[in-house]
């Protein structure tokens, strides 16, 4: 079997941020969403896999994951010129995935305990992963007979008839393609996977669902990607502190601080993950807070935030669900009333 990751598309709900990194490669905990997809997928039995870039994305995947050897997979990058939808990825990707079966996964989505038991459950012509979820008028929602057997999907449906949103894994037969071959763009323009799935429903094909027990976040969002830092943090963070913490600090629970860290003078409450090369002194590191490479944090308090590399904080008395780009400054110690601020486009601030 082989895999498809996508890691085309905008990714316009994370600007500026997606202006220079894709969302793909955005860290939570510390390390890069789509190497938590590339990992499950090695962790299922599969090594060869094609990954789908864009004109944006493609040297920064290509530079973060190369021949793949460092996550121990085979990569193949394919080219998508412009995003024209998930089932048109799939086009894209044909000529690599020749007549094996294979994974869609999107690269932006995390899913809790991966997806080596929705492979091990393969032997028709389709699976898809679905999740219940309370509200599923956003996501494509599905119907299923009583056997489990994929009857109807619908694609943001105003009136959902079921709870079960299709989550971002898939797992198809070469038959797929046959059916994308004839696809026509849906009403926002796009080639979407779900004609595809009802496609091959409609053509008698024998598509299964996979009921995921445990969480999946889709990080496409702030909220999301936030989030999907607090859960990972919360489920794997432990204590390994290889940095130099001084006795003027209290660092408790689990809190990760890398090589070439000092830390004085400081709160450190985890779980929280703060990379190498950092410098932390007077300040108040929260839980669910993840800092990058080579950060600086001063005469500050940060909390349930994700920092990228190289970020100065410098005198902010709190900053708290923060996204905050690679060599970024924040500033305070002005008086109310005057914040002085230099914004990308799209950029948000809220005081
Ligand atoms: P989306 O999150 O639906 O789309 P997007 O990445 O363009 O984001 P936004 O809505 O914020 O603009 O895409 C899901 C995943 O599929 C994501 O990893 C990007 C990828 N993708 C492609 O590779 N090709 C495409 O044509 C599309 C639409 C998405």
């Amino acid at each position: 079997m082989k895999a498809l990751v996508l890691t085309g598309g905008k990714g316009t709900r994370l600007r500026p941020l997606t202006y220079t990194i894709p969302k793909h490669l955005i860290p939570v905990a510390n390390k890069p969403i789509l190497f938590y997809v590339i990992d499950q997928i090695r962790e299922a039995g599969i090594t060869d896999i094609g990954v789908i870039v864009s004109p944006d994305t493609a040297s920064y995947i290509k530079e973060a994951l190369g021949d793949g050897s460092a996550r121990e997979v085979k990569t193949t990058y394919i080219l998508q010129s412009e995003p024209l939808g998930l089932a048109h990825a799939v086009k894209t990707g044909q000529e690599f995935l020749g007549d094996s079966p294979f994974v869609l996964f999107l690269g932006d989505n995390l899913i809790q305990g991966g997806i080596k038991d929705f492979v091990a459950q393969f032997n028709s012509d389709g699976l898809i992963l679905l999740k219940e979820v309370p509200d599923p008028r956003a996501f494509g929602v599905c119907e299923l007979d009583t056997s489990g057997r994929v009857e109807r999907l619908v694609e943001k449906p105003k009136v959902p008839r079921t709870n079960l949103a299709v989550v971002g894994a898939y797992i198809f037969t070469p038959d797929v393609h046959k059916v994308i071959a004839h696809l026509k763009p849906s009403g926002r323009g796009e080639y979407e996977i779900t004609d595809a799935i009802q496609g091959l429903v409609d053509a008698g094909k024998d598509v299964r669902s996979y009921i995921l027990k445990g969480w999946w976040l889709d990080t496409g969002k702030k909220e999301d990607l936030l989030e999907a830092n607090r859960v990972i943090l919360d489920e794997s963070a432990c204590w390994k502190v290889e940095g130099t913490v001084d006795s003027e600090c209290s660092v408790v629970g689990r809190v990760e601080v890398g090589k070439g860290t000092s830390i004085e003078n400081s709160v450190v409450r985890g779980p929280v993950s703060i990379a190498g090369g950092c410098r932390i002194s007077n300040s108040f590191i929260g839980p669910f807070t993840s800092i990058g490479t080579g950060a600086v944090i001063e005469d500050s308090s940060v909390e349930f935030s994700v920092l990228l590399d190289n970020c100065r904080i410098l005198k902010v008395p709190r900053l708290a669900d923060c996204v905050i780009g690679r060599n970024s400054q924040v500033a305070g110690g002005r008086s109310l009333g005057g914040v002085a601020l230099l914004l990308g486009d799209h950029s948000k601030v809220e005081l």
